[in-house]
């Protein structure tokens, strides 16, 4: 119920904050020097190079997975670093009311200092995710969102921040658009091709158009943060327009999705039919591995009709 949904949020929103100091700890140790090396910070290769784990990851979510276990025994819990020893790829996500978390998204990011990092959770009910908290601490940055009751930087800024500043978006190319994509882990495999020919294949979608002096347009920026979970954050504030990724797993996007959905974007799988990965996915939300996702349409969308 609404009164229950309510708690539960409140002790999301202070995990996050909990975690996010324990990330900038971490962090600071490693820029005075006394923990890890200034330079270096030491990781464990997964899958690849660049799919790590940092003893940070391990800390943080092991700090929220006992504090949820002590507070809600029943609840489902579904962390990457306790998930990820070998288990296939089927959907991890069931009925029961599960937090889906990623104790740091953009672990890449934090082992070279690079700001966009951050720790990620969410609390689904039935698949769907209705709280998410994302709190990235080298930013100073907290997003939250809870179902019904709005999608929030910091506690006090309504999201998207963006309501209207940027030119609609045509029906039919993404001209004048910040666009983010990531380049995932696996960069030979995803579903549907390769990455770098999907990428150039967007980019070029509104600029071939347009040609020199055209009027179709360009895409204004590309972007590639290092973090899906952030993409999903910016996305809804209406930074960026657009962002696209192959190869997510839940943890990555549960929250951002909680965020954006309720700050009034959109965001849906890309799956091709076929993928046997994905076929029987019950939800076309979590769990997929292509994922697309819409800023918040502001008033000027509306005009031209966009939505
Ligand atoms: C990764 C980051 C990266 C994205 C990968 C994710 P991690 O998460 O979000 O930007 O491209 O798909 O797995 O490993 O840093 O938690």
């Amino acid at each position: 119920d609404g009164q229950a949904l309510a708690e539960i949020y409140a002790f999301a929103v202070q995990l996050g904050k909990d975690a996010g100091d324990m990330l900038m700890a971490a962090a600071r140790r490693r820029m005075d020097g006394s923990g890890e090396s200034s330079t270096t910070v030491s990781y464990v290769e997964k899958e690849n190079s660049v799919d790590i784990v940092t003893k940070t990851d391990n800390e943080v979510e092991h700090f929220i997975r006992t504090s949820v276990e002590a507070k809600y025994p029943d609840h489902g819990f579904l962390g990457e670093e306790s998930y990820s020893a070998g288990a296939s790829r089927t959907y991890l996500v069931d009925d029961r009311p599960t937090w889906i978390v990623d104790p740091l998204d953009g672990t890449v990011n934090f082992t070279h200092l690079f700001p966009m990092f951050c720790v990620s959770i969410a609390f689904a009910v039935k698949g769907e995710p209705v709280i998410g908290v994302i709190n990235a601490p080298f930013l100073n940055q907290s997003f939250s969102s809870c179902a019904g009751r709005g999608a929030w930087l910091n506690g006090t800024q309504r999201l998207p921040l963006i309501r209207n500043p940027v030119p609609p978006m045509p029906r039919n190319a993404p001209s004048a658009c910040t666009f983010s994509c990531e380049w995932g882990k696996d960069r030979r495999d995803i579903p549907d091709g390769n990455m770098t020919r999907k990428v150039e294949s967007f980019v070029n979608m509104a600029s071939e158009r347009s040609g020199r002096g055209g009027k179709g347009g360009m895409v204004h920026g590309v972007r590639s943060l290092g973090s899906a979970t952030l993409d999903l954050a910016y996305t809804a504030m209406g930074s960026l327009d657009i962002w696209w990724e192959g190869g997510c797993w839940e943890w990555d996007v549960a929250a951002g999705f909680a965020i954006l959905q309720e700050a009034g974007g959109l965001v849906t799988t890309a799956n091709p039919p076929d993928d046997p990965d994905t076929a029987d996915i019950p939800r076309a939300h979590l769990g997929g591995r292509l994922y697309l996702a819409i800023r918040p349409a502001g008033p000027s969308d509306k005009e031209t009709g966009r939505e």
